[in-house]
C-alpha cells in the first residue's frame, strides 16, 4: 500500500462529525502507527450547513457523494450516512466496484447486503470493515475473527442496544417518563439518525445479532426473522414489580445454534439483579460469548454515541492501513452456507405473566386452572391488590415452560370478564 492515503468521509451526522475532528487531529498518531500519512480529501453531506458540534472544511464539500467517488485517487471511504438501502448502498457498492476500502457503522446496511457487499470487497480486493456496526465502541467483530478465531462458538448474548439500555435504567432510577428519558438519549447522539423506533422496536439489536451470527458462526446472513420485541410497550409498573422481585428488565439480543439451528432472537428480559448482565446500566453494552475451548468471555464497553462509535471506525481504519485484504465475515463468501432456522414454537423458558384483573372470589383459581390445564407450573405468585379501584395485579412466573402453551392459556383467558387488559408476558433470560 501507498504511503500517502486519501480518505472521504460520507455522512457527517453526529458520527461522521466527531470522526472527521479524530481523523484531523490523529494523523500523527495514525502515521506513527502504521506508516500511512492520511489525507482527509473529500466530505459529504445533506447540508453543509447545518450547525455542528466541529466545523468542517467547505472546500472539499461534494452535494453528490458518488461523485467523491468518480472524483478518483481515493483509498478509503467512510459511509455514515446509515441507511439500509438507497444512497448508503449505492456508495458502498460503488467505491467497492472502484477498489476502495470501505468502512462503516452501517449495522442496517450489513445486516440487509452484508453477503453480497463481501462478495464485492473480495473480488474488487479491498476491505469492507463493520467493527463499529456491533456494540459501539466494543472490539467485539474483531474479537470473534481474530482473537478467537479457532474457537467453536455455540451462542453469542448481550446487551446490544445502548438507547434501550439507556431509558430501561433511567427509568428505573429517575422514575422519569418513557419520552423524557427518550430526549435525552437522542440529545446524547445514542439514538439511530432520524429514527429512534429502530432502536425501540429492536430492529438495530437484530440488525447487530445477524451480523454477530455469521461471524460467530461462519453462515450466510439469514432472512428469516425468529423473534423481534422491543422496549416500546414496557410499563413503568413492570419495572416497579421487577424491582420487588429482585429483577430488572434489559432488552437482551441472543444468537445461538440448537442442533445446527439457527435462533436468533431480541427481546426484552427478566434478569436477576445480582446477576452480570443485571449491572450493565446506563449507555453501556455487554456481549457474552461462548466458546469452546474459550469458556465464556464478556466484554463490556459504550454502545452507542459518537465518540466510541467513532474509536472503532478508527480501528478499522488502522487495521486497514496496516495492510493485508481479509474477508469481511472471517472466512470468504464461497465458504459461508446458509443457515437453518430454529423452529419458534419449540421454544420452553420461564416466563412473567402480569394479568389484570377485578378483585372477587375465583378469579385467581379461574387463572391456575387455564394454567393447570396446560400443565403449566407455577414458580412464584404475587398479587398486589389495588383497594381503592378494586382491582388487582396477579403477577405469575412460570417454570421453564413451552410459550406457546402459555400463549394459548392466555387466549383462553381473553373472554374471562375478570381479567381487564391484555396480560403483559416476559421472558425471563
Ligand atoms: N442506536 C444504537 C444504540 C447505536 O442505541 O445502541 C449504534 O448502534
Amino acid at each position: 500500500m501507498k504511503k500517502n492515503i486519501n480518505i472521504a468521509v460520507i455522512g457527517l451526522g453526529q458520527i461522521g462529525n466527531y470522526l472527521l475532528n479524530e481523523l484531523i487531529t490523529k494523523k500523527r498518531d495514525i502515521e506513527l502507527k502504521t506508516g500511512k500519512r492520511i489525507r482527509v480529501v473529500a466530505i459529504s453531506a445533506k447540508n453543509p450547513n447545518k450547525k455542528r458540534k466541529f466545523k468542517i472544511n467547505k472546500n472539499i464539500f461534494y452535494k453528490n457523494p458518488l461523485d467523491i467517488i468518480k472524483r478518483g485517487s481515493l483509498d478509503v471511504i467512510f459511509e455514515a450516512i446509515g441507511k439500509s438501502d438507497g444512497i448508503s448502498k449505492k456508495v458502498v457498492e460503488l467505491a467497492l466496484k472502484n477498489k476502495i476500502h470501505v468502512i462503516t457503522p452501517n449495522k442496517a446496511l450489513i445486516a440487509k447486503h452484508g453477503d453480497y457487499l463481501s462478495m464485492l470487497a473480495e473480488k474488487n480486493k479491498v476491505n469492507l470493515e463493520f467493527e463499529a456496526s456491533v456494540a459501539g465502541g466494543i472490539p467485539i467483530l474483531r474479537t470473534i475473527k481474530e482473537g478467537l478465531a479457532t474457537n467453536k462458538i455455540t451462542k453469542v448474548h448481550g446487551i446490544l442496544n445502548g438507547t434501550c439500555n439507556y431509558i430501561l435504567s433511567e427509568m428505573e432510577l429517575t422514575k422519569d417518563t418513557f419520552t423524557n428519558v427518550l430526549k435525552k438519549a437522542q440529545s446524547l447522539g445514542y439514538a439511530e439518525p432520524g429514527n429512534p423506533k429502530l432502536d425501540l422496536n429492536g430492529y438495530d439489536a437484530f440488525a447487530k445479532v445477524r451480523i454477530l451470527s455469521s461471524l460467530a458462526f461462519n453462515k450466510k446472513i439469514s432472512k428469516v426473522k425468529c423473534l423481534m420485541e422491543g422496549i416500546e410497550n414496557i410499563d413503568f409498573k413492570d419495572i416497579e414489580i421487577a424491582e420487588k422481585l429482585n429483577l430488572r428488565i434489559k432488552l437482551v439480543g441472543i444468537t445461538e445454534l440448537i442442533k445446527n439451528q439457527l435462533f436468533e432472537r431480541v427481546h426484552p428480559c427478566l434478569v436477576n439483579k445480582d446477576s452480570y448482565i443485571g449491572n450493565v446500566n446506563g449507555v453501556m453494552n455487554a456481549v457474552i460469548i461462548h466458546g469452546y475451548p474459550i469458556g465464556e468471555s464478556i466484554l463490556q464497553g459504550e454502545g452507542a454515541g459518537p465518540g466510541p462509535t467513532s474509536s472503532a471506525l478508527m480501528s478499522d481504519l488502522l487495521s486497514i492501513l496496516r495492510g493485508n485484504i481479509k474477508y469481511p465475515f472471517g472466512i470468504s463468501y464461497k465458504k459461508r452456507k446458509a443457515v437453518n432456522v430454529y423452529n419458534l414454537n419449540k421454544y420452553s423458558n420461564s416466563l412473567y405473566l402480569r394479568i389484570e384483573v377485578k378483585d372477587r372470589p375465583g378469579v385467581l383459581s379461574q387463572i391456575t386452572k387455564q394454567l393447570a390445564n396446560r400443565k403449566i407450573s407455577v414458580a412464584r405468585l404475587i398479587q398486589i391488590p389495588d383497594n381503592r379501584k378494586k382491582t388487582a395485579s396477579i403477577v405469575i412466573i412460570t417454570h421453564k415452560t413451552k410459550e406457546q402453551d402459555v400463549q394459548s392459556c392466555l387466549k383462553s383467558l381473553r373472554s374471562n370478564k375478570n381479567i381487564l387488559k391484555n396480560p403483559i408476558l416476559i421472558r425471563l433470560l
